[in-house]
């Protein structure tokens, strides 16, 4: 009787929190609608004078939107300063000397602070300034969700292990895809970003030289290409920190180029060109490389997919006031 009458009221109970459960865990394409209705149009405002100004920013934002997301999910946790008890994501290999963009996710905080303060987190901010960014570059227009919360610390450690490096083989690049929920295809499509953007010398100069101690260049590197890195990126460390664009064909414009570069031997990263020593991938870049607005729609699903990784929803995490510290 007595245990009757605890599962009837358990019941609802139960119903309630469930559906609490559902209501918070997941992201919404309306969010903000009713606590900051014009988020977009500010994004857009701030956004786009920037890009104006130095089209690869868009790249940069990109890039920082990739790292915030694959290291221990989509938490704004790669925009966090180094405090006295962590170094933080800056810091790490990826990161160090290559990310770019934190001036301007400040300056769309802050611009979005002025009309909703303490609303909108900042890696929902760095999510929409990217989507607002690339298609203010030709790349495809994609509605994301929105709802993620910041994340309260930063790791370098996570970071070094977990972004991609282009030194390491394909199989190990996909897994650090499949460990975070992104298949092959996701991974091929999202290498499309490298259709727009730069690399340091550092990054591929071993391809142009001595290329696994064989005493000559990448044999999967067209020689004009090759002969113009060369010039770019001469044999010695102080040329590591100049820049090669990842498209030379179309540098800061977002289309499916990339893709027929590397059916060209004209990628320019080791870890870009692998996609074409595999059958599987291969056959995706062919594809890519043929369809672009095949391209553009699984460019769009697969960047929802990438903003749904690790996020944090409900009452976890907080709403950083200042992109660079936790509250
Ligand atoms: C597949 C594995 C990947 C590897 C090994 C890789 C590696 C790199 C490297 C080494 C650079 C040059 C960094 C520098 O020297 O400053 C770079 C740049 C870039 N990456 Fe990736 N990346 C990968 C995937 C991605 C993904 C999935 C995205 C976004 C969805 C992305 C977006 C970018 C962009 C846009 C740039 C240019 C940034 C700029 O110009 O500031 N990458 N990547
Ligand atoms: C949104 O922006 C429009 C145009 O700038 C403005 O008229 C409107 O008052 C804004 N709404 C809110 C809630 O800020
Ligand atoms: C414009 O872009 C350059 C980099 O290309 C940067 O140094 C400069 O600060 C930017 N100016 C403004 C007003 O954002
Ligand atoms: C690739 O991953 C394997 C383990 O799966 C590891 O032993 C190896 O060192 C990795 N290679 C590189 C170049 O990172
Ligand atoms: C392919 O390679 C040639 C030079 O080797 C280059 O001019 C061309 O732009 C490359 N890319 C495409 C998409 O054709
Ligand atoms: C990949 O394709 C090539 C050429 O079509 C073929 O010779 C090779 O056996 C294939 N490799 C695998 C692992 O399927
Ligand atoms: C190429 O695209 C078509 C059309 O979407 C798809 O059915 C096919 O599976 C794709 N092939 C590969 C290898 O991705």
């Amino acid at each position: 009787m007595t245990l009757r009458a605890y599962n009837l009221s358990a019941v609802p109970f139960i119903f309630l929190l469930f559906l609490g459960h559902l209501a918070k865990s997941q992201l919404d394409y309306r969010f903000y609608d009713s606590t900051c209705p014009n988020l977009t149009r500010i994004v857009r405002y701030s956004i786009w004078p920037v890009i104006a100004n130095d089209t690869r920013m868009a790249a940069s934002l990109l890039r920082l939107h990739f790292h915030d997301c694959i290291v221990n999910g989509c938490d704004g946790s790669v925009l966090l300063d180094p405090t006295s008890t962590s170094t933080g994501e800056k810091n790490a290999r990826p990161n160090r000397n290559s990310a770019r963009g934190f001036e301007v996710i400040d300056k769309v905080k802050a611009d979005v602070e002025k009309v909703c303060p303490s609303t909108v987190s900042c890696t929902d901010i760095l999510t929409l300034a990217t989507n607002v960014a690339l298609s203010l570059v030709g790349g495809p227009s994609y509605y994301i969700p929105l709802g993620r919360r910041d994340g309260v610390t930063a790791s370098e450690s996570a970071a070094n292990s977990d972004i991609p490096s282009p030194f390491e083989p394909l199989k190990n690049i996909t897994a650090k895809f499949t460990s975070k929920g992104l298949n092959l295809q996701d991974m091929v499509v999202l290498s499309g970003a490298h259709t727009i953007g730069f690399a340091h010398c550092s990054t591929f100069k071993e391809r142009l030289f001595d290329f696994d101690n064989t005493g000559s260049p990448d044999p999967n590197l067209d020689t004009s290409l090759l002969s113009n890195l060369q010039s770019v990126c001469p044999n010695q460390a102080s040329s590591d920190t100049n820049l090669a664009p990842l498209d030379p064909v179309t540098i800061n414009k977002f289309d499916n180029i990339y893709y027929k570069n590397l059916m060209n031997k004209t990628g320019l990263l080791r870890s870009d060109q692998a996609l074409m020593g595999d059958n599987t991938t291969a056959a995706m870049v062919f594809n890519y490389s043929k369809y672009p607005y095949l391209f553009s729609r699984d460019f769009g699903a697969s960047m929802v997919k990438l903003g749904n990784v690790g996020i944090l929803t409900g009452q976890d995490g907080e709403i950083r006031k200042n992109c660079r510290v936790v509250n």
